[in-house]
């Protein structure tokens, strides 16, 4: 029996393959981790499986379905665990394309590569097959501050070029499923924080930033606010479903845990005062107010009862546990954090800063 993760050396695709390979439930059942190895993917996120026969990673573009075909064909994956994507929202508004093709027409030749193999099967191994798409709750779109939280029959929103590019994959996922019949499952999630995230992204990005004594770039009031897990509560989520889920279902994932912008950089800042105090004063001075994201979503919050209910599943974490061992992490891994920020990086912040 083996797995077949899409994106696994990203952050939550990298969190999840280790924690897959470690749990007893899933019995050390292998993993086959395509990647094409983007700037977000990170080989060194998996050093842990160094020689560890359980891991086969192999470099590719989700998008090429003669290489989709050979794997599948080459290892019979029971399942697939979908993660690979564009997932950063500011690239998406400087450059959609690589959304649409990655998100749209990657998900597309993976649904075709799974479904072509699923047919092939019969018996115990075609009725056990799953196909298990990784989003996002963004597809929803935005929440007015006093509006209930995302259902998963809410309506589907999107406002940004990689909010609908994953919407768009959610409907060909839905429409392979009511097609096709192809056993499908989708998990909407809110935004995870944690070890090995790429500083683009808000978390990671404050705590290095105010590490190295830059600039906390908030954007627009900083009151935008959004429903913040720790990744190894997604995970574990995602394993859940895959188990038990219904086919053809989708499950939200969230960690009842809303918060402003700037709610979430003054923690950071507060732990790092008290984790790495800096004799210039509190980090709270670098926070900088800039120009907002075009677009931007004003609140996100997901209600997170079916999977509670059917799955039995709730996020171990609260925030303030999780926080802090994520600003841990990123103290106790300065050789990460300088390996990441590759002359690559400089040129994104360069492009996306530089004219806030
Ligand atoms: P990430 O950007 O850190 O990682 C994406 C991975 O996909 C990288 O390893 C990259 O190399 C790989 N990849 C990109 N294009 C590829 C292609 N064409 N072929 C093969 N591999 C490719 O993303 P993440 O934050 O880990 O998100 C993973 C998934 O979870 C995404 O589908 C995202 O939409 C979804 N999601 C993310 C969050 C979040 O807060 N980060 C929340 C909900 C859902
Ligand atoms: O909600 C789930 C989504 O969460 C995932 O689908 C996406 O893949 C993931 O990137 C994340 O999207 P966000 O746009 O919410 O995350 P980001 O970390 O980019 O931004 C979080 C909030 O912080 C958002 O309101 C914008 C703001 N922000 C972000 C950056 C990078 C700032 O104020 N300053 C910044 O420099």
């Amino acid at each position: 029996m083996t797995i077949l993760v899409t994106g696994g050396a990203g952050f939550i695709g990298s969190n999840f393959v280790l924690d897959w390979l470690a749990d007893p439930a899933t019995r050390g059942e292998p993993v086959v981790n395509l990647d094409a190895l983007t700037y977000a993917g990170n080989l060194h996120n998996l050093d842990a499986l160094r020689g560890d026969a359980r891991h086969v990673f192999v470099q590719g573009d989700i998008c090429e379905r003669a290489l989709l075909d050979r794997i599948f064909a080459e290892h019979r994956p029971r399942a697939v665990v979908h993660f690979a994507a564009e997932s950063h929202v500011d690239r998406s508004i400087l450059g959609p394309g690589a959304f649409i093709r990655t998100n749209v027409e990657g998900t597309f030749a993976l649904l075709e590569a799974a479904r072509a193999h699923w047919g092939a099967l019969a018996g115990d191994a075609r009725a056990a097959f799953r196909f298990l798409h990784v989003s996002t709750d963004e597809v929803y779109g935005s929440l007015a501050s006093d509006a209930p939280a995302f259902t998963e029959t809410h309506p589907y929103e999107p406002n940004s070029p990689y909010s609908a590019s994953k919407a768009a994959s959610d409907h060909l996922v839905r429409a392979w499923h009511h097609t096709y019949g192809l056993p499908v499952l989708t998990t909407n999630c809110s935004n995870n924080y944690g070890p090995f995230q790429f500083p683009e992204k808000l978390i990671p990005l404050m705590i290095v930033n105010a590490l190295a004594g830059k600039p906390l770039p908030v954007y627009g009031d900083g009151l935008q606010v959004r429903d913040w897990l720790y990744v190894a509560d997604h995970c574990r989520a995602i394993r859940a479903v895959l188990a038990r889920g219904r086919v053809g279902e989708t499950y939200n994932i969230g960690g009842w845990n809303e918060q402003p912008n700037v709610e979430i950089v003054r923690t950071i800042c507060a732990l790092l005062d008290e984790l790495r105090p800096q004799p210039q004063g509190p980090h709270a001075r670098l926070v900088q107010y800039v120009a907002d994201r075009p677009g931007h979503d004003r609140r996100y919050a997901i209600d997170a009862r079916k999977i509670e209910r059917e799955l039995g599943w709730r996020p171990a974490e609260t925030f303030a546990t999780g926080i802090r061992k994520t600003v841990q992490w990123y103290l106790e891994h300065a050789a990460w954090v300088a390996e990441v920020q590759s002359g690559a990086y400089r040129d994104w912040v360069a492009a996306n800063y530089g004219r806030r």
